[in-house]
C-alpha cells in the first residue's frame, strides 16, 4: 500500500506544476529518489548513481539547491546544485561562487512538457539572486542544454573528463561577467557516491 498522502493543494493537474525546495524535514527525499532512478533508468550515459548523488549531497549538507516540481502534491522533477571547487590559473577569481547544477530529472511519464526546463529557469534564477553566483557548470547534451545559454569553454575543464567528452562540459556565467576561468572545476566528493 502506498501511505503517501499527497498534499492536494501543491501543484494543478494541469499546466506547469509547482516549483519549490525539497521539504525540510526530509519528507521529499524518498520520492525524489524514486523518480531520479526511474528517469536515468536505460539512460546510456548514466551509471545508475543519480539517487545516490543527491541522498551523498543532502547527508554532506552539501545541497545548495533541491527543487522539486509537484504536480497534485507528487514529485515529477528535480534539480541539485552543489558547490564545485575552481583550481588553476584564474581559481581565486571565482572561488566558492560556482555551482554545480545536476542531477536533473523529469519523470518519464512528463519528459517533453517543459518541466526540465522550467526547473533550470529556476535554479539559475535561485543561483543568482540567493547564492551570489559567478557562474554554474554542468555535465550532459549540449542539444538540451544550449537553450539556457550552456556553452564548453575554452580553458575551464572538469577533473577526470576524458578530451572527447569535453563538449559536455558546459558553463554559464550568471553575474554579468564575460570571461571565463581557466581552471579545472571539481564537484563535491559525494559525486563519487
Ligand atoms: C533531460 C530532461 C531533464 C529534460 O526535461 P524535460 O522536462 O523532458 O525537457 P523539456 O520539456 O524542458 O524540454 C524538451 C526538449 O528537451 C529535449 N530533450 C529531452 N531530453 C534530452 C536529452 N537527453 N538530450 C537532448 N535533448 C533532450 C527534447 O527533445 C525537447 O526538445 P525540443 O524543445 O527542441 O522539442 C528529462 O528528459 C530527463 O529527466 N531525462 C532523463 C534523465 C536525464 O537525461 N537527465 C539529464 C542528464 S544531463
Amino acid at each position: 500500500m502506498n501511505t503517501h498522502a499527497p498534499d492536494q493543494n501543491a501543484g494543478g493537474p494541469q499546466g506547469l506544476p509547482v516549483i519549490r525546495p525539497e521539504a525540510a524535514d526530509g519528507g521529499d527525499a524518498g520520492e525524489i529518489r524514486s523518480m531520479t532512478a526511474a528517469a536515468f533508468d536505460g539512460i546510456e550515459q548514466s551509471d545508475g548513481h543519480e539517487p545516490a548523488i543527491i541522498d551523498a549531497l543532502r547527508d554532506a549538507d552539501a545541497l545548495t539547491l533541491s527543487l522539486v516540481a509537484v504536480r497534485s502534491g507528487w514529485v515529477i522533477g528535480h534539480i541539485a546544485a552543489s558547490p564545485v571547487t575552481l583550481s588553476g590559473d584564474d581559481a581565486a577569481e571565482g572561488a566558492g561562487r560556482w555551482f554545480g547544477l545536476g542531477p536533473l530529472s523529469v519523470s518519464p511519464a512528463h519528459q517533453g512538457e517543459g518541466i526540465g526546463a522550467a526547473l533550470m529557469r529556476a535554479a539559475l534564477e535561485l543561483l543568482d539572486t540567493e547564492h551570489g553566483a559567478a557562474g554554474a557548470v554542468l555535465l550532459g547534451d549540449p542539444t538540451y542544454y544550449d537553450r539556457f545559454g550552456f556553452e564548453a569553454r575554452d580553458g575551464l575543464t572538469m577533473e577526470g573528463l576524458p578530451d572527447d567528452h569535453a563538449a559536455y562540459f558546459q558553463a554559464l556565467r550568471l553575474d554579468g561577467e564575460s570571461s571565463y576561468p581557466r581552471a579545472v572545476v571539481t564537484y563535491h566528493p559525494a559525486f563519487g557516491a
